[in-house]
């Protein structure tokens, strides 16, 4: 399972980067507002900034149009910016015939706004590479987004979609667990989720032991 990370912070990514687990970043305009990036210019350098970090990781970038000419103008543009730029595009008519557009044209997407498996399924029938389902959200109005993944999971198996299933909008550790238990090719999460998960009591006691007997054996 290939791990994202959920920000636009550069020293988020940074951080999680130079622990060696980083696989991609995504990014969508309400991370790419909170870091205060305003204006075309700013925000394609940011994006490149991000690319550089990440060297070999795909980089969501999403397009702020809503109509598919101006989706395939905006998409293009940005998949300019570095190879490794995939165009995140929102789930709606436009924003599917926009993605068949990219596909025929050698431009990766993730199809993004994913709240049911028929969407997971018209995202994979137009070539989108990647579906971004949204667990976190589907949690918050009572419904079970995890099941949303293994939906979507069963079904890509009975097909030979090269579309791969990036669960997304994850909120805490047990999410990441349920989705590498449940198949999900890519999960993307904020740093914070990435960092609970290396901690355990008994890792910090066991090691609080071991540095005190290590003392005792004097090695200098
Ligand atoms: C996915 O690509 C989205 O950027 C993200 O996971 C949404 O997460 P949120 O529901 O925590 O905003």
């Amino acid at each position: 399972m290939r791990f994202f990370i959920d920000t636009a912070n550069l020293n988020e990514i940074r951080e999680i980067n130079n622990l060696g687990i980083l696989d991609g970043v995504t990014t969508n305009p309400s991370l790419m507002a909170k870091e205060g990036i305003t204006g075309k210019n700013n925000i394609f350098a940011h994006y490149k900034a991000i690319c550089q970090i990440v060297e070999e990781g795909d980089i969501s970038a999403e397009v702020l149009a809503t109509d598919y000419v101006g989706m395939v103008r905006e998409g293009e543009e940005l998949a300019d910016i570095d190879e490794n730029i995939v165009v995140k595009v929102p789930m709606t008519k436009d924003g599917i015939r926009a993605i068949h557009h990219f596909t025929n044209n050698g431009i990766r997407t993730n199809c993004t706004l994913i709240f049911s498996a028929a969407q997971a399924l018209i995202a994979a029938k137009a070539g989108a590479s990647y579906v971004s389902p949204f667990v976190g959200r589907l949690d918050d109005i009572s419904t079970d987004g995890l099941d949303l993944i293994q939906k979507i999971n069963d079904i890509f198996l009975n097909y030979d979609y090269d579309t791969e299933i990036l669960a997304a909008s994850l909120r805490h550790p047990m999410h990441v667990l349920r989705c590498a238990e449940i198949g999900a090719h890519v999960v993307t999460a904020p740093a914070k989720v990435f960092l609970d998960l290396f901690n355990h009591p008994l890792t910090d006691a066991g090691l609080k032991k071991f540095i005190e007997d290590g003392q005792k054996l004097n090695l200098r």
